[in-house]
């Protein structure tokens, strides 16, 4: 394990980033520190937490690799393997279900050339199904970076992917 976290580093901007983040609470409480890191970590880090970048914010924290990986692997924003610099996360829970999440997906994967759960070859787009985000009442919908798309239809997805192949930019949370 050290060998592998001594390749992996912050650079100062993120470092200082993170910093602040922990700095945010009390002393034996920087553990609440965890999700913004996260954020941070998979923005910088390659765009995905790979087990050595786990690590590496366990030992930056001073927890156990474990208390990283039981967050990490909970929460869909993260992401435990390589995804694509575009990850569509499109809602498939009751809601979304019904108003045609599963008919979006499915033209998606036509689109893309891809199934959910993939990334396409030249590593611009992944498909994720994932669950209710809250924004039920904009069914179907689906999140990719900081920004929420509703009311998605065949045609606002073509827009949105000439969009995504002009812009060819990564949006991924990151705290500030
Ligand atoms: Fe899709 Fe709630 S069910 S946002």
């Amino acid at each position: 394990m050290a060998e592998a976290t001594e390749k992996i580093q912050f650079s100062p901007e993120a470092m200082e980033l993170v910093q602040k983040q922990i700095a945010k609470f009390p002393e034996g409480k920087h553990k609440s520190a965890l999700l913004s890191i996260l954020h941070i970590a998979q923005a910088e880090l390659g765009g995905w937490l790979s087990p050595e970048v786990m690590d590496y914010v366990a030992t930056i924290l001073k927890i156990e690799p474990i208390e990283v990986y039981e967050v990490a692997t909970f929460y869909s924003q993260y992401y435990t393997e390589p995804v694509g610099k575009y990850v569509f996360e499109v809602c498939h829970t009751g809601p979304c279900h019904l108003r045609g999440s599963d008919e979006i997906i499915a033209y998606m994967e036509r689109k893309l050339g891809i199934k959910k759960g993939e990334t396409t070859p030249d590593g611009m787009f992944t498909i994720k199904g994932v669950e209710c985000l809250a924004a039920c009442g904009s069914a179907p919908m689906m999140q990719c970076g900081l920004h929420y798309h509703e009311h998605l239809t065949e045609e606002s997805v073509d827009k949105l992917l000439d969009d995504f192949k002009k812009e060819n930019k990564i949006s991924r949370p990151f705290p500030n």
